[in-house]
């Protein structure tokens, strides 16, 4: 699988209309499926504990705005303001670290007893926005509201500076970020062990501060993720060949999580997990458990499956799905036209990396209990046509709901004019230029430097 042909080489984004696009996916042999109409797109998902509304999330995007302490600042309330007026039917709000010494940037959001009131008062700004424009699509802002939380693991900063928690050494990921082997540490069975309590605090937290559901992050590299690949963690209850162990830390805060908040309630319980990592073994999730030179890091989504299995059986009925790990290969999960600063362009089409995400997530979600409610990813790079992409991948069960994440900053409106124009607007999307992640790489607080008067004037 991936293996593609050499015609498949990196082309910028040039397509004027649908036809163009479509020309180009026949071309490049790339099965996507893209819909006219993307009426499918308002149906709302009625499961027996949760309502969306409508087919559409805003994904996870930090902006690292917060105060010092991690209170949603002024901008915060700015940037969740703009998406509570946009029509998606699910909010899923950015990665919020679970405590002080595991944040990735000094003004990341953290959720505490101090500041649990600031929170409420945004999801409840949030459930108040009302926009009559959207009435006639039975949409009266009762979105789906997630807190992801996170520990920032081998991509955690203490005061500015790298301070690595890993679960195990890898110098790759290492010189990815400019670190050397001996800065940090490498986190112990009886820190994990600590640790997990601490999530289930954070989740009690995030239901009094008015939210649907928490989501246990395991993407894209950070502690949790990267114990899935941790096979080289010797004489720990944590690593090893064996999945069990790698996904322990994972299943066990589930678990305490589902016993906290009983069977019955209507609190949910989730996670955004990667499914694939694109690193090869031994240090890969979701790859071939063989060294294989030709084809490194092909993909196996065996581990993935039996994961989500396992959530399943703890009651996870909805997931966010991603892949890769934007420190070290961003095209896997945030296809792009051009990299952030000293960042190579990829050696494939972006159009072959939307697939990659899109079609993983499509095997998930023929793989899974079929009441599994799937979130995917991938969707900003088809810009003005990629409300005509998720609807096409909706009508073929490739999915459930198509969450947008760059698109969210530029273009915080992009779901209403789906649904009421059945089109982007072309002039408001998002360009994949990657100055949001640029911002962030610099440990500013990020946005869309094209699009959103508030960013572009900023260096
Ligand atoms: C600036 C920036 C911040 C992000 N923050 C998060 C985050 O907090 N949590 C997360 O799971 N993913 C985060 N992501 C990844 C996005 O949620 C999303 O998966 C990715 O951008 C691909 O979707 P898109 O093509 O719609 O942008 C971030 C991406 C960017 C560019």
């Amino acid at each position: 699988m991936f293996v593609h042909p050499s015609s498949h080489t990196f082309e910028a984004f040039k397509y004027k209309t649908l036809k163009e696009l479509k020309t180009e996916l026949n071309r490049v042999m790339i099965p996507l499926p893209i819909n006219a109409s993307t009426e499918n797109l308002k149906k709302r998902i009625q499961s027996k504990h949760f309502i969306i509304p409508n087919r559409i999330s805003i994904q996870p995007m930090e902006g690292f705005d917060a105060k010092p302490n991690g209170t949603p600042s002024e901008l915060t309330f700015r940037r969740y303001n703009r998406y509570s007026k946009g029509g998606a039917g699910l909010i899923w709000f950015e990665a919020t670290a679970i405590s002080e010494d595991c944040r990735s940037n000094d003004h990341q959001l953290i959720l505490s007893e101090e500041n649990v009131k600031d929170f409420k008062q945004l999801t409840s700004l949030i459930r108040a926005q009302s926009d009559s424009t959207l009435e006639s699509l039975d949409f009266k802002g009762e979105c789906c509201l997630i807190l992801q939380l996170n520990h920032s693991g081998r991509y955690t900063k203490k005061n500015g500076k790298k301070f690595p928690i890993r679960a195990y050494h890898n110098d790759e990921l290492d010189n990815a970020i400019s670190v050397k082997r001996e800065d940090g540490v490498i986190i112990s069975d009886e820190e994990l062990k600590k640790i997990e309590e601490v999530w289930v605090e954070k989740a009690i937290l995030a239901k009094e501060a008015g939210f649907d559901g928490v989501d246990i992050k395991a993407c894209h590299g950070y502690l949790i993720s990267e114990l899935l690949s941790a096979h080289n963690r010797k004489d720990s209850e944590y690593g090893g060949t064996n999945y069990k162990n790698r996904s322990k830390l994972l299943l066990d805060i589930m678990t305490k999580l589902q016993n906290n908040f009983r069977k019955d309630s209507d609190f949910l319980i989730t996670s955004r997990l990667g499914v694939y990592d694109g690193n090869p073994y031994p240090t890969g999730f979701g790859v071939k458990s063989i060294e294989n030179e030709k084809f490194p890091a092909s993909v196996d989504l065996g581990e993935p499956i039996d994961l989500i299995n396992n959530l399943y059986d703890l009651n996870v009925k909805l997931l966010n799905i991603s892949a890769g790990n934007p420190h070290y290969k961003p095209y896997i999960t945030r296809p792009y036209d051009v990299p952030v600063k000293g960042g190579k362009f990829p050696k494939e089409h972006p159009l072959f990396s939307v697939y990659r995400i899109i079609y993983l997530t499509s095997v998930i979600k023929s793989l899974v209990p079929q009441d599994m409610i799937i979130v995917g990813s991938g969707y900003s790079y088809f810009r003005q046509f990629a409300g005509n992409l998720a609807s096409g991948v909706i009508q073929n069960n490739m999915v459930d709901i198509c969450g947008f994440g760059r698109m969210s900053f530029a273009n915080p409106g992009f779901a209403k004019q789906i649904f009421l124009k059945n089109r982007i607007e072309k002039n408001k999307t998002c360009i994949t230029c990657s100055k949001c992640s640029q911002f962030m790489r610099e440990g500013k607080s990020t946005g869309c430097a094209v699009r959103d008067p508030e960013y572009k004037n900023r260096k």
